[in-house]
């Protein structure tokens, strides 16, 4: 089987990694990948009907869309009208990450548990509402915002800052519509789930680490890193959360005539009052699949085959109990502004360690030599017989890497220790 995996960052490394060891598979083409991916043919191509072009050429059994953003534009649509198999949620559904407003509507229609909100296309009647609510309040930029179009303002003049913010087009178009929402106080869990439209395969829980900061401090970022099982998601709460997320999501797609064959994020916030969705993804997390695949033993070719031919009934993943972490090295300054061109050094020290580092934010410099390129730059990570050894592992293949201002969370998986 030939595979495609689209996308450039730690994500599609880890992926197109997991697949390469499924014996099912002969060849894993990655685009547009990055030079970091050591042993994945790499495809200089992002665009969508150039990548559908590809996939027809090279015969491509499978394709595995990595990021939301190809998903919103409709890739998998264009694939499936050339007979081509992909994975992923078609346009219309990809709203539900695309659009927050749409996801709110979606899930107050369907029951799933979520923080309340209201929706605003017109600054003045957003910004007498927040006047009305008690802080802190989370404003959000409708569409996609690259993780940054979320604020959560302390005070009411923060808040009516952000929604001026979000209006005056911070986040362009995003920002034309705003949701203004209850701040949901609890801790954070990423559930990831395989879906063929009419059942769903959970996968391991994980939990990432967003801001920037140890000790969760500082601005959000992407995610800097993440562990796998999440020990706050405890069996009893899986079952809630199968039952009132993933069922009602799932029934939901299908009752509204969506074709839902792909992967479901849901960003939970583990509450007093249960679990309650932050926000819906339609794809893998980074950098939570690279924890999570890690403790895959399944053939995950497999699976994705049954989850875009609509056969997942009856599949059963098997995991790992060893625990695994992934530590993102970013370039300082990251999530603000940051260098780029600075040659890293020590990898061959670091997969000494037995640890595995996925390239995310990587280039080559004309000496062939490579260099940061990204904010997120590396997805070092490891599995241990105990979460600790897990930690210890990746962190002693952090040590052996080197560039100029390379930054790292010092803290990964520590919300696991205090429980
Ligand atoms: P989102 O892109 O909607 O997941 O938001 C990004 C991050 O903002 C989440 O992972 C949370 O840490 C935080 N966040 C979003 N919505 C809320 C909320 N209603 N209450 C508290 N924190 C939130
Ligand atoms: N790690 C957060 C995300 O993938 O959206």
């Amino acid at each position: 089987m030939k595979v495609l995996v689209i996308g450039g960052g730690g994500r599609e490394h880890a992926l197109a990694w997991k697949l390469s060891q499924s014996p099912r598979v002969s060849t894993v083409l990655c685009a547009p990948g990055n030079p970091g991916m050591q042993g994945i043919q790499t495809v200089p191509i992002s665009d969508m009907h150039a990548l559908c072009d590809l996939a027809v050429k090279e015969r491509i059994d499978l394709t595995m869309v990595g990021p939301e953003a190809p998903l919103c534009d409709g890739i998998v649509d264009l694939f499936r009208s050339r007979g081509l198999r992909i994975v992923g949620p078609d346009r219309e559904a990809a709203r539900l990450e695309g659009s927050k407003a749409f996801a709110k509507a979606f899930m107050n229609r369907h029951g799933i548990p979520t923080a309340a909100a209201a929706v605003f296309t017109d600054s003045a009647a957003a910004l007498d509402y927040v006047r009305t609510q008690s802080v802190p309040v989370v404003i959000k930029a409708d569409g996609l915002a690259a993780g940054k179009g979320v604020i959560i303002a302390a005070t009411i003049a923060e808040a009516e800052a952000a929604v001026r913010t979000c209006f005056e087009g911070a986040f362009g178009e995003a920002g034309k519509t705003v949701v203004v929402e209850e701040c949901l106080v609890g801790e954070e869990a990423s559930i990831l789930a395989l879906t063929d439209g009419t059942c769903f395969v959970p996968l391991a829980s994980s939990q990432d680490h967003k801001r920037i900061g140890d000790g969760d401090t500082g601005p959000n970022t992407g995610g800097m890193g993440a562990y796998s099982p999440a020990p706050v998601v405890t069996p009893e709460l899986w079952k809630t959360i199968e039952r009132e997320v993933l069922e009602r999501f799932v029934r939901g797609c299908r009752a509204e005539g969506m074709d839902y064959r792909g992967v479901i994020y849901a960003g939970i916030m583990v509450t007093a009052q249960g679990p309650k969705v932050l926000e819906f993804n339609v794809r893998f997390g980074d950098p939570e699949t690279q924890a999570v695949l890690m403790r895959l033993d399944s053939d995950l070719a497999e699976a994705l085959v049954a989850t875009a031919d609509g056969k997942l009934q009856g599949v059963e993943l098997a995991w790992s109990d060893d625990p695994a972490v992934c530590v993102v090295m970013a370039a300082g300054g990251y999530p603000g502004t940051y260098a780029k061109g600075a040659i890293i050094s020590g990898l061959e020290g670091a997969a000494a360690t037995g640890a595995v580092v996925f390239h995310a934010g990587v280039s080559r410099n004309s000496d062939g030599r490579l260099v940061t390129q990204g904010g997120r730059v590396l997805g070092v990570t490891a599995r241990g017989a105990t979460l600790r050894d897990a930690v210890a592992k990746a962190y002693r293949a952090v040590d052996c890497i080197h560039w100029d201002g390379a930054t790292c969370r010092r803290d990964i998986a520590a919300k696991a220790f205090r429980r």
